[in-house]
């Protein structure tokens, strides 16, 4: 049950004895739990199974909290990021708190969990950088933001399904490429649903990435399908706040050469083989999950 995982995290910020660190930690939106339900969904709820998807939340938050330094963000799922509500200095040290506290209980899991989640947390840290790299540039190679997208989002669902097998009994492998097709569609729909859904869904402006310097999946598709001049166009508008116009320029052209279908398609192609690898082990029950990767709007 999810609520045992609520409240494991809430005793371990409880364990802190830092009352400022609880009205934080208080603040934060909870978002979907996706990788706590994936966890539960494999191994089911005995205590090392709840604890180890209560530190895989704490690290996750903590990444996010950094995520939007590091971005500059001031929402997060539609409300007021913690570093907008109270500057980048709290933002990072809460998220310190929370990956080193979710660190110290990994210690009383399992030395075989522990390294495989540690691990991912060194990942997603490269990831992260990788990120911040090619959004220096107008990156237009699909392999690098393969390896950045995977490296960043998808070894901690990885981790975190291998996590849950191991303390299940179950095979690591088929459970680790589960996680990491679906850890790689959730990423591609978040860089789709930022070009997609309205600003107000989503609680940051539209084509935000690429404002950002981020040439995400569809950017390098429509790069790949224009002709030079329309290239040129696209590459000066990078990394700039965008006009009106300039906005319906982009859109246009996604449209016209269905790159968002061709990204969606990508996903889904990902999910679906994630799906036929579980049901092959019996385990059913995890598709539910693989779908909520992809059908979400925000
Ligand atoms: C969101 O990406 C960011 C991540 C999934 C991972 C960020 C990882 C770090 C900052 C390293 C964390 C390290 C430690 C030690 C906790 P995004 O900006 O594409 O997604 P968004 O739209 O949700 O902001
Ligand atoms: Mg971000």
């Amino acid at each position: 049950m999810l609520s045992a995982v609520e409240r494991k995290i809430e005793q371990f910020v409880a364990e802190l004895n830092d009352k400022e660190v609880e009205r934080l930690y208080a603040k934060l939106p909870h978002g979907k739990r996706l990788r706590a339900k994936l966890i539960l969904k494999v191994a089911g709820e005995k205590l090392p199974v709840i604890k180890t998807a209560a530190v895989v939340e704490m690290i996750h938050a903590a990444s996010l909290l950094h995520d939007d330094v590091i971005d500059d963000a001031d929402t997060r799922r539609a409300k007021p990021s913690l570093n907008a509500l109270y500057g980048n200095k709290t933002a990072i040290m809460l998220g310190d708190i929370l990956y080193s506290k979710g660190f110290f209980e990994l210690n009383n899991i399992s030395a075989e969990v522990a390294k495989l989640i540690s691990n991912a947390v060194t990942q997603l840290s490269l990831g992260e950088l990788k990120d911040v790299s090619l959004s220096k540039t107008f990156n237009t190679d699909k392999a690098l933001y393969l390896d950045m997208i995977y490296q960043k989002t998808a070894s901690l669902i990885e981790a975190a399904a291998g996590a849950a097998a191991v303390l299940a009994g179950k095979p690591k492998t088929p459970f680790m490429i589960y996680g990491r097709n679906l850890g790689l569609a959730f990423q591609m729909i978040d860089d789709l649903l930022d070009i997609t859904a309205d600003s107000a869904t989503l609680g940051k402006p539209a084509l935000h990435d690429f404002v950002e310097g981020k040439t995400t999946l569809p950017y390098i598709y429509l790069y790949e399908a224009l002709d030079e001049s329309g290239r040129g166009k696209l590459k000066s508008l990078h990394a700039k706040v965008l006009s009106r116009e300039e906005q319906n320029w982009i859109m246009a052209q996604m449209e016209e050469r269905q790159v968002l279908m061709k990204c969606y398609a990508q996903a889904r192609e990902l999910i679906d083989e994630a799906v036929e690898l579980m049901n092959a082990q019996g385990e059913d029950a995890l598709s539910e999950i693989a779908m909520e990767m992809i059908d979400r709007e925000f």
